[in-house]
């Protein structure tokens, strides 16, 4: 039997290139040798306020980028998190074996303390940027004792993702690494309180693209609700955002272009070109050798229009009567697993059985 792989993204803001080099790319890849089901969590993203609407469209929305990244609905299993209710339902259960002490260790969590929050919304409000201001202002209404009981829960929710499906391997970068270890430890407390029942997953890291850097504050993660959209290149930006974007990534002292850990704004770029052009990490350093800053950052550029213009295509060619189809298609297969494993947790807990 092939071995089984999950994964999934949450539908908010826009997707980026280190979400596709850390996560979807080797999604595409792996699927032609695991069984593969990946998730539009839709219910980890209300752990921060979403317009509802906005909410739909871009939960559908991620349906035709996964599919346009290479995911295959005919290989994989595609779905939205909602449409299997068993995700919330052994939420429930794991919440009841999981510590407050191992939720509170989470440092996701604890980057949305009061004093690194205060910190975004100076720097948004700085920046005048009306969307930022925005993001930074929802987080930052969420200090400790204000925040959403789903932020700290939010781990749980995503242990019971991925045990459901009895999962053997899980394609994330590298900041999920300690909700997997969380996800392993519940796995494991709960087959010894109550027999075997859950397959203990490996997390799958990219040795090369788990962590892609802000394009504009090398010492944080690319992401999606950077209140500086500078420092990120969104999958669906245009050709010349794309160039704008590289030209203003910040550098390093020096001028070499090399992979020297101690030269992290350069070391992330060419991390992207590596990436992208499938060169080993010595003909990188061997191409722009002599070369300035100016015309790697160029090159750069060019490499990732050419690389997102067949995707930024593909993208368009859904409609949301066959998203929906395949998405539809994609919860009656996950379901079916689902069911199963809650209905063996539901007996070994006691909530039903013979008796009842
Ligand atoms: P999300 O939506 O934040 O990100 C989706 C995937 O992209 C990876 N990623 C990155 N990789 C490299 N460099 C970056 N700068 C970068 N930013 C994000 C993430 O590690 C992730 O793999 N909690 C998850 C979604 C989730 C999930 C799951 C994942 C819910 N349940 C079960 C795996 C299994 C999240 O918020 O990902």
């Amino acid at each position: 039997m092939k071995k089984r792989i999950f994964s999934g993204a949450q539908p908010t803001g826009q997707l980026h290139i280190g979400n596709y080099l850390g996560a979807l790319k080797n999604w595409v890849a792996l699927q032609e040798e695991y069984e593969s089901f990946y998730c539009i969590v839709n219910l980890h993203a209300i752990t921060l306020p979403q317009d509802p609407k906005v909410l739909r469209q871009k939960t559908l929305d991620l349906a035709s980028i996964y599919l346009a990244a290479g995911i295959d609905p005919e290989k994989s299993t595609i779905f939205i998190q909602s449409d299997v209710p068993e995700h919330a339902e052994l939420t429930w259960v794991l919440s009841c074996i999981a510590r407050m002490g191992e939720l509170a260790r989470m440092t996701q969590f604890k980057d949305k303390s009061p004093r690194s929050l205060n910190k975004r919304l100076i720097r948004a409000r700085a920046s005048l940027d009306a969307e930022a201001i925005r993001i930074a202002e929802n987080e930052a209404f969420l200090d400790f004792g204000n925040a959403g009981v789903g932020l700290f829960t939010y781990p749980i929710l995503m242990a019971a993702d991925i045990l459901l499906y009895q999962t053997d391997l899980v394609p994330v970068g590298q900041d999920q690494k300690q909700h997997l270890e969380l996800t392993r430890d519940l796995a494991e407390r709960f087959n010894r309180d109550f027999g075997e029942t859950f397959v203990v997953p490996e997390p799958f890291i990219p040795p090369v693209g788990a962590n892609i850097l802000s394009l504009q504050d090398p010492s944080k993660k690319m992401s999606k609700s950077d209140e500086n959209a500078n420092g990120a290149i969104f999958l669906l930006d245009d050709a010349d955002t794309i160039t704008k974007k590289f030209k203003k990534a910040v550098t390093d002292s020096g001028t070499e272009i090399n992979f020297e850990p101690d030269r992290p704004a350069i070391r992330n770029l060419l991390t992207i070109y590596q990436l992208l052009t499938g060169k080993s990490a010595d003909e990188c350093v061997a191409h722009f050798d002599g070369k300035g800053y100016g015309q790697f950052k160029t090159e750069l550029a060019e490499t990732t229009v050419e690389f997102l213009r067949p995707f930024q295509e593909r993208v368009k060619d859904y409609d949301d009567a066959s998203l929906k189809s395949i998405l539809k298609a994609g919860a009656e297969k996950a379901r079916s697993i689902a069911q199963n494993t809650l209905q063996q947790v539901y007996e070994k807990t006691g909530i039903s059985g013979p008796a009842l």
